[in-house]
């Protein structure tokens, strides 16, 4: 077996060209066949309260969901380094309070870091938490955590504030960091000024690696599907057909049949 992703092999793909793949995971099945799959990180994100709860936005979740949810990906994860996001408001009312939480990701969870949203606002935070040897992955652009304050999902375009924001999450000592739906343009100045490597969501093919959302890549997730997406396969509608027809078999009386019956 290939050996486990850590923060220096992710700077190492980088420093060779070679791009990362991430993916959101909130189970252990789907964290298995990802990671038997080949993809380096797996990010348990706070998508999760979307795709998983159902909720309207990320800001439900709650720090014992996602650690529940992040144990279960790390017993699937062989190869594929783990990622925790932190929660809106497990990191923003205090540092202590922060290091406690991004701490339980580790101790409980299994991951070997953790994410958080914000540029110049969490540097502070991400000075803090690498200082107590919790790895931070940094998350810039568009921050779902901060939805209302942004109006809602939408490109961000302030170029200035986008590579003042990278470069000051790199100098804190983030690992790595997350541009999330950006022009190309601008994800593209950032990967080149950077030591540290960029996964793009929504931010174009410059970045040094890319994440999806596994509901979004299944087809899964159907509320809405962003410009951003590719479904690389269907499944919504096909587990729908599947338990439509055994709705109707058990109706009918055609399941179980005798092939699937005791003699
Ligand atoms: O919560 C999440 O899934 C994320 C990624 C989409 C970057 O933050």
């Amino acid at each position: 077996m290939e050996s486990k992703v850590t923060v220096t092999s992710l700077l190492k793909m980088k420093q060779e060209g070679k791009k990362i793949v991430m993916l959101t995971a909130y189970d252990y099945l789907y964290a298995k066949i990802a990671d038997e799959a080949g993809v380096d990180v797996l990010l348990v994100g706070d998508s999760l309260a979307m795709v998983v709860q159902g909720k309207e936005n990320t800001l439900p979740v709650t720090m014992d969901e996602m650690v529940y949810h992040t144990e279960m990906v790390a017993r699937a994860a062989k190869r594929a380094m783990v990622v925790g996001d932190m929660p809106f408001m497990s990191y923003q009312a205090s540092v202590e309070e922060a290091i406690r939480n991004a701490g339980r990701f580790l101790k409980e969870g299994g991951a070997s870091s953790v994410k958080v949203e914000g540029g110049a606002q969490v540097s502070k935070l991400i000075k803090a938490l690498t200082t107590v040897d919790i790895p931070v992955m940094a998350h810039i652009g568009l921050t779902p955590q901060s939805i209302h304050k942004l109006g809602g999902f939408k490109v961000q375009r302030d170029e200035d504030r986008l590579i003042s924001d990278a470069l000051t999450v790199e100098d804190a000592g983030a690992y790595s960091v997350v541009l999330e739906c950006i022009p190309q343009e601008v994800s593209q100045k950032i990967t080149e000024r950077l030591t540290i490597p960029t996964i793009g969501i929504g931010a174009g093919s410059g970045c040094d690696g890319q994440v999806l959302v596994i509901h979004d890549v299944l087809g899964l997730f159907e509320r809405f599907v962003p410009k951003f997406v590719k479904q690389y396969a269907q499944l919504g509608k096909k587990t729908r057909k599947a338990i439509s027809q055994y709705v109707r078999e058990v109706q009918e009386g055609v399941f179980p049949s005798s092939e699937h019956t005791y003699k």
